[in-house]
């Protein structure tokens, strides 16, 4: 699976928006992908393990979109990430937001 939306610039500014918006990806991802880094969560206050470094070009290249979609869907087990499909996002919205994830290891 691969995501059906192109990276245009709309794509990826569309995601950042449910990023730091609706998604709140922003608390726990961090402004620059990095994780809880300059965010407002203590990290002994999530469980299992934290937030990856999504500039990380060695984990870009390791998931692919459909891994990183399965997990939008369903959520990571045993981590603080829930399921965000479909009760915050839509599929659209989603595939958005992953342009905008792909974009920090750019
Ligand atoms: C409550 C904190 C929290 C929020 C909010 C959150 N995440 Fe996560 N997310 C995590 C944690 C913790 C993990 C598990 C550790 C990891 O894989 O980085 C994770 C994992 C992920 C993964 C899987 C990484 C992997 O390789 O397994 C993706 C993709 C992801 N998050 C994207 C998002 C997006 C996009 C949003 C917003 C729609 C979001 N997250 C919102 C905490 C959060």
């Amino acid at each position: 699976m691969s995501n059906p939306l192109p990276a245009t610039p709309s794509t990826v500014e569309n995601g950042k928006k449910i990023y730091e918006g609706k998604g709140f990806c922003r608390a726990c991802h961090g402004a620059d992908g990095k994780g809880l880094l300059g965010s407002d969560i203590d990290p002994g206050s999530l469980k299992g393990p934290l937030p990856r470094d999504f500039t990380d070009l060695d984990w870009q290249a390791a998931r692919t979109d459909g891994e990183l979609f399965w997990i939008l869907k369903n959520g990571s087990k045993g981590t603080a990430m829930a399921s965000f499909i479909p009760l915050v996002l839509t599929e659209e919205e989603a595939w958005q937001v992953l342009r905008y994830v792909r974009s920090f290891g750019q």
